[in-house]
């Protein structure tokens, strides 16, 4: 089965074409930073507008790199939710148009999903179970995971998400949008501990985040002054390495609570080098095994929308049209919703 997938929930147009027996055929990828850049942040409206203008252009671009037709598709898969809801109707409106135009099922994914499932499109796939470290710009969530939507919540951010942690941080150090990449170049050439930052909930007994605290005491350290370059860049170390050092320790306490000895990070600031390293170190020392999506499946893309809607529609028979939510349309496809908030531990299980 041939599965098209379309991601439009935030600032990145995915398309990909995933084949259930050959894997990722292509996939291609719009993203919308510059546009966004001059106002420090994703501003909705332009947003939705992007994505209208691209997803069709780049659905041909993958079909050409793929040698395929129109008609060589066997599924559209789009994401449902969470995400912007003028980005997510741009999605879900044209990918349901192209399943009902083509007469194959279509399917609404949630993102979460999406880059939770998305290492397993490595070379190396882990099993399952495993714990699942979900850190996005919106998200930072660690759950317990034993298939395909049997997701149980082990902790989740009370306030600010990781990736949040890191553009809030940027734009207060004057670095561009989006912060994550910017705050890990520049803290390349920094040194953690000149300042010093809090690791809140880093002691806690429970497994949630808290990151708006870190962000007022950026705030304040950057009042205080920071003298000249280097300065800069010893915050901005000392800043990922609050945030790595939360999101080691909670992992690693994470995998003993739940017993497991696998734990698989996706999402966005996945991409982090900094913690990639540290979170290999220590499931070294632990004895756990930590995987990652591929570098280029860590933000937003169409592969791990086409993968997941691949896996959901293959579990469902592929009979008709469906949400990830589990509501049958019946027919090949008569319509579509979106869900801006849509909590991961609702989905049901495959
Ligand atoms: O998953 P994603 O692409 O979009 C959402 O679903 O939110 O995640 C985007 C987030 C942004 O906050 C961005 O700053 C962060 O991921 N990010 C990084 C890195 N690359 C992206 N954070 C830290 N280090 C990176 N290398
Ligand atoms: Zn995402």
């Amino acid at each position: 089965m041939r599965v098209l997938g379309i991601e439009t929930s935030c600032d990145e147009t995915g398309v990909a074409l995933y084949c259930t027996e050959r894997g990722l055929l292509a996939q291609a990828l719009h993203s919308q930073t510059a546009m966004h850049e001059r106002y420090g942040g994703v501003v909705p409206e332009l947003a939705s507008r992007d994505h209208i203008r691209r997803v069709l252009p780049l659905a041909r671009e993958v079909l050409a790199q793929a040698g395929l037709e129109r008609g060589d598709i066997d599924a559209v898969a789009w994401t449902e939710g969470p995400g912007l809801a003028g980005a997510l109707l741009v999605g879900a409106g044209i990918g349901a148009s192209m399943a009902f135009a083509l007469g194959v099922p279509g399917i609404g994914v949630h993102h979460l999903e999406g880059h939770l499932l998305s290492p397993l499109l490595s070379a190396d796939p882990p099993p399952f179970p495993f714990v699942a470290l979900l850190v996005s710009g919106g998200h930072t969530q660690l759950m317990e995971v034993s298939g395909i939507g049997r997701y149980a919540l082990l902790g989740d951010t009370l306030d600010d998400a990781a990736g949040e942690a890191f553009d809030k941080s940027a734009q207060l150090l004057g670095l561009g949008y989006p912060g994550g990449p910017a705050i890990a170049r520049l803290a390349a050439s920094g040194r953690p501990g000149r300042y010093s930052l809090p690791r809140p909930l880093l002691h806690a007994a429970h497994l949630d985040f808290s990151f708006s605290g870190l962000k007022t005491a950026v705030m304040h350290a950057v009042r205080r002054g920071v003298p000249d370059e280097q300065a800069r860049a010893d915050l901005a170390a000392e800043v990922e390495a609050a945030i790595v050092d939360v999101l080691v320790a909670k992992s690693v306490r994470a995998l003993g609570a739940a017993g497991y000895s696998r734990l698989v990070v996706a999402g966005g600031v996945s991409a982090n080098r900094s913690l990639r390293e540290r979170l290999e170190a220590a499931c070294r020392r632990t004895g756990a095994r930590v995987h990652f999506p591929e570098l280029a499946l860590c933000s937003d893309n169409g592969a791990m929308i086409a993968f997941a809607g691949a896996l959901r529609l293959g579990a469902a028979g592929a009979a008709g049209a469906t949400s990830t939510a589990g509501v049958p349309s019946g027919r090949a496809i008569d319509g579509f919703r979106v869900r801006p908030r849509w909590p991961l531990e609702a989905l049901p299980a495959a």
